[in-house]
């Protein structure tokens, strides 16, 4: 069987952690691997880590997996977090929230000392939005009025739902309306201040200048590490 590019790169990251650290454990199919990595290790070797979570759903398997958990009101930074992406560009600019833990996701980056990405290398693009929908995390009160003024900026606002058609709210309660722009994002961070501005809007996807180091599994087995 071919190996799995997202195991690949989930679990070469998980080589980057040490005893003793505190360690941000993001959200999503790639870092699943890396959960699964970690917890071997501590049975194994006897890592001892402090993870923080950056959804209920990471925190339940890591729960599960043994691994160590500590509140964030515990911790004053992260030496380093692990977490996956929709789409990461030669800036190692990225869209997240496929997944829907955008806030939590870059409120445990804004804290990381090193913040290591793990993707396939779809993942890989030379402009972002141009394989993915941007979501916006907004406060459900302001959706309305906020689905018009992203679409005045040129994308195509879609209220998220759950697989079976029903609402979607976050871990945080709010919804996520997924922007699609026709031609990508050509200005990811100045989108970003824009956006930061209009009141309601909780969250973006982008995550500009958080990324440190990129960890790209291959479908041959090969794990490719750059740093920025
Ligand atoms: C979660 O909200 C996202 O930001 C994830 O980090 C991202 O969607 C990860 O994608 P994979 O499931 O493909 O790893």
């Amino acid at each position: 069987m071919n190996p799995n590019p997202k195991e690949v790169a989930g679990r070469r990251a998980a080589e980057l952690v040490r005893s003793g650290m505190t360690v941000g454990l993001g959200t999503g199919s790639t870092v699943h691997f890396t959960l699964l990595a970690l917890a071997e290790r501590i049975r194994a070797e006897g890592l001892a880590i402090r993870g923080v979570p950056t959804s209920l759903d990471t925190e339940r398997k890591a729960l599960e997996l043994g691994i160590p958990l500590v509140p964030l009101d515990a911790v004053d930074s992260i030496d380093l977090t692990i977490d996956g992406a929709d789409e990461i560009d030669p800036l190692f600019s990225m869209i997240k929230g496929g997944g829907g833990a955008l806030l939590r996701e870059k409120v445990v980056a804004s804290i990381s000392r090193r913040e290591v990405i793990v993707v396939g290398p779809e993942k890989v693009v030379q402009r972002l939005g141009t394989t993915f929908a941007l979501p916006v995390e907004v406060v459900p009160f302001a959706r309305p009025v906020l689905a018009r003024q992203l679409a005045r900026r040129g994308c195509e606002p879609k209220l998220r739902t759950a697989k079976d058609g029903s609402r979607y709210l976050t871990d945080n309660g709010n919804e996520i309306l997924d922007c699609r722009f026709p031609d990508g994002i050509a200005d990811p961070a100045g989108l970003e201040r824009e956006l930061d501005f209009l009141p309601g809007i909780v969250e973006t996807g982008l995550f500009i200048g958080l990324a440190h180091v990129l960890v790209i599994g291959h479908p041959d087995g090969r794990a490719e590490v750059r740093e920025k």
